[in-house]
């Protein structure tokens, strides 16, 4: 693997089926990442198989060793640097960063979320957008700041609510959408191809 590739952290707490689009996507010689590590905030989550197998290096950073989030943020920046990571990558990731860490890795946090923002913020936008009877919704990615899902979004795309969804099934195409999408934000952040203008996110060359 190329080592002259945009190293970055991926963040999980799951099953990590975003995690392996992006592992999968930089079989790619051409792709412009490299996963140097995966970061769980808890031990024995199937992300961190998904590490081991694609021979990944992993590190559990486990929120309930931590009494901040303050600490807890500052450890997960240690280990991205230790892994010498420049973007932090969520997905999945069900932790709040402090903005600490938002200041060590400015305009290079972003995450993935089941819904279209600002609709629906959280963690269970699935479920809520069920519940509230919307026709459409859809997979938002923004960068992080201070507040939860509220950084400026670089790319959106909807998803139909079909009559007889439930949280599983509409969940599981919100997640195909994903993983088409997860990796090509990833691959463009890593190529400098994200200008954050304000709340605007231009993708150049698009
Ligand atoms: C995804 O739906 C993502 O949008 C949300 O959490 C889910 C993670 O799924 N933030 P996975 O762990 O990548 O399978």
């Amino acid at each position: 693997m190329s080592t002259s590739r945009y190293p970055i952290a991926v963040l999980v707490s799951g099953s990590g089926s975003n995690l392996q689009a992006i592992i999968d996507a930089a079989e790619d010689p051409g792709y412009g990442a490299r996963v140097a590590v995966v970061i769980s905030d808890r031990p024995d989550v199937k992300a961190l198989d998904r590490a081991a197998t694609a021979g990944i290096p992993a590190e559990v950073v486990d929120w309930s060793d931590y009494e901040s989030r303050d600490q807890f943020s500052l450890a997960i920046c240690d280990v991205a640097d230790r892994h010498k990571a420049k973007a932090l990558i969520l997905a999945g990731f069900m932790r709040v960063l402090a903005p600490v860490a938002i200041d060590r890795f400015p305009n290079r946090i972003i995450n993935i979320h089941p819904a279209l923002l600002p609709s629906f913020p959280g963690a269970h936008a699935v479920r809520e957008s069920l519940a509230h009877g919307v026709v459409i919704t859809g997979v938002t990615v923004h960068f992080v700041d201070e507040r939860v899902d509220h950084g400026p979004i670089i790319y959106q795309e909807p998803v139909p609510v079909l009559a007889d969804d439930d949280e599983g099934t509409l969940h599981a195409r919100i997640r195909e959408i994903e993983h088409r999408v997860y990796p090509r934000v990833v691959d463009a952040l890593s190529r400098g191809e994200l200008v954050v203008e304000g709340r605007r996110v231009v993708w150049e060359g698009q």
